[in-house]
C-alpha cells in the first residue's frame, strides 16, 4: 500500500564541481555581516577554510575549528561563545558530520536558552535557528540534508539526538571536489557509513516509495563507486557518484530514521571513541543477518542493487547474498571486522545495550528487538568472532 503523510526537505541543495563558490552570493543576498564558521583541524590544514574564507575579505569572520570525531557538549560551548563573541548572523559549517553537526547545536543554542542536552528528542525547541550553511567534505553522514544533530556527552559518555525540521541547514553547497583530500581510510568509514544509511533507510518500518527510490539509488551508486573513490582519491567521476550517493541516502533516512546498526553504534563511540563510519561498517553484516528473517525480500533487493549475481537463488540466499556484498565491500577496503582494536569488551555490554535500546532508531528496525538481541549483537562484533567474508 503507498501511503504516508509527509516527505520532508527543508534544505535548499546546491549541487555540483564548484558548488562551493555559490557561498558570497548568498552572504550578499541575505545580507549578513559577520559569519561564524565552524570545521575542525584536519579540514584547515587541507587548506579548504583558506580557499572559504578568501570569498570573505571584506566580511567580518571567525574560525572555529576545535571540532572532534564524535563531537561533544563542550565543542558546542566554546563555539557558542565565539558566535556571541563576534555576534555571528550567520553560521557556516565546513567538514565532516562533526563539524555541521556541532553548527546545528549552536544554530540552536544561538536562539534557545540553556545547554544543547536539554534539548535531547525531536522538536524540543521553541525558536527558529540561526541560518546555517553546510558544505560537506565526507561523503558520509549527508548531516547537511538532515534535521538533526548528534552530540556526545563527555560526562555521561552518551550520544544524544536533538532532532525537528528547524534543524535542517537552510542551504546545502555540496561539491564533490571538496571530498578530493579526503584520506583513504576515512573515504572508507565515511562511505561505508553513507550504504548503511542507505540499507536502513530502505528497510525500516517508514520506508515510502520516495525514500525507497532514493534509497536504491544511492546503494546502486555507494556500492559500484566506494572501492574507487578509496584506492584512486582523485578519480572525480567515483568522488562525484560517492557525494551524491550519500546525498540520496540522507534525504532518504531523513525521512525514514535508521534502524538496529545506528542504535548500536552510538554507544561504542560514545564509550570507547570508535569512529561512526567504522562503528557501523564493524556491525552492519551482523544486523542485517538478524534482520533478514524478518524481511529477505527486502534484502534480496539490496544485493541486487549491489550487482550481485542472483540467478538461480531462493528468498533467503538472495538476503544472505546482501550481506556477503557488504562483508566483501568492508573487507576490500580495509575496515576492520570486530571491534577488538578498539579494546571493546564485555564489561560495558549491560550499559551499551541498556543506551541502544534508548535509540528511536530500534523502533523502526524491521525486527523486532530485544535486551537479549542487542546483546548477542554485540557480542558477535567483540573479539573476533565476526564471520569471515565469502
Ligand atoms: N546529523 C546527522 O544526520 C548525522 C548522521 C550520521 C552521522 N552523524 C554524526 O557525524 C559524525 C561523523 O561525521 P563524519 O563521519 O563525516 O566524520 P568527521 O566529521 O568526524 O570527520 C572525520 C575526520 O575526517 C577529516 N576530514 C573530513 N573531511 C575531510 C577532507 N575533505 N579532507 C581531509 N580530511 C577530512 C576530519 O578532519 C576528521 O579528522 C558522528 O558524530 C556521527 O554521529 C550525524
Ligand atoms: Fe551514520
Amino acid at each position: 500500500m503507498n501511503q504516508f503523510g509527509f516527505f520532508k526537505n527543508p534544505t535548499q541543495i546546491t549541487y555540483g564541481f564548484g558548488a562551493t563558490n555559490q557561498f558570497r552570493n548568498i552572504i550578499d543576498q541575505q545580507g549578513y555581516k559577520n559569519v561564524l564558521i565552524i570545521t575542525d583541524r584536519g579540514i584547515v590544514q587541507t587548506g579548504l577554510i583558506d580557499q572559504l574564507t578568501r570569498q570573505l575579505e571584506d566580511i567580518n569572520f571567525a574560525v572555529f575549528a576545535e571540532t572532534k570525531p564524535n563531537p561533544t557538549v563542550t565543542n558546542c560551548n566554546d563555539a557558542v561563545c565565539l558566535l556571541r563573541e563576534i555576534q555571528a548572523d550567520v553560521v557556516v559549517a565546513m567538514g565532516g558530520g562533526s563539524s555541521i553537526d556541532v553548527a546545528k547545536a549552536v544554530c540552536l543554542m544561538a536562539t534557545n536558552d540553556g545547554p544543547i542536552a536539554g534539548y535531547e528528542g525531536i522538536d524540543t525547541c521553541s525558536n527558529d535557528l540561526l541560518p546555517l550553511i553546510a558544505i560537506p567534505t565526507t561523503a558520509g553522514t549527508a548531516s547537511e540534508v538532515t534535521t538533526f544533530t548528534v552530540i556526545t556527552d563527555e560526562e555521561r559518555q552518551y550520544k544524544f539526538t536533538v532532532g525537528g525540521i528547524r534543524l535542517a541547514p537552510k542551504w546545502a553547497l555540496v561539491d564533490p571536489l571538496v571530498t578530493k583530500t579526503l584520506p583513504a581510510h576515512i573515504t572508507a568509514a565515511t562511505g561505508l557509513d553513507a550504504l548503511v544509511h542507505a540499507i536502513e533507510s530502505y528497510t525500516s518500518k517508514m520506508a515510502n516509495p520516495i525514500s525507497k527510490a532514493l534509497a536504491r539509488e544511492a546503494i546502486r551508486k555507494i556500492s559500484a563507486n566506494l572501492r574507487q573513490a578509496v584506492f584512486d582519491g582523485d578519480n572525480l567521476a567515483a568522488r562525484d557518484n560517492m557525494l551524491m550517493g550519500s546525498l540520496l541516502a540522507g534525504l532518504a533516512f531523513n525521512n525514514t530514521r535508521l534502524g538496529n546498526c545506528h542504535a548500536l553504534s552510538h554507544p561504542v563511540s560514545a564509550i570507547y571513541g570508535v569512529p561512526h563510519g567504522v562503528a557501523n561498517s564493524i556491525l552492519i553484516p551482523h544486523v542485517m543477518e538478524f534482520n533478514s528473517l524478518a524481511a529477505p525480500e527486502l534484502f534480496g533487493d539490496i544485493a541486487e542493487d549491489m550487482g550481485e549475481n542472483l540467478a538461480g537463488l531462493t528468498l533467503m540466499e538472495r538476503a544472505q547474498a546482501a550481506v556477503n556484498a557488504v562483508k566483501k565491500l568492508s573487507k576490500d577496503i580495509n575496515i576492520p571486522s570486530d571491534f577488538t582494536s578498539y579494546n571493546v569488551d564485555e564489561s560495558q555490554l549491560d550499559r551499551m545495550a541498556k543506551d541502544a535500546l534508548l535509540s528511536g532508531n530500534v523502533a523502526v528496525n524491521p525486527r523486532k528487538t530485544t535486551y537479549a538481541d542487542v546483546i548477542d549483537l554485540y557480542k558477535k562484533t567483540i573479539g573476533g568472532v565476526a564471520v569471515e567474508a565469502i
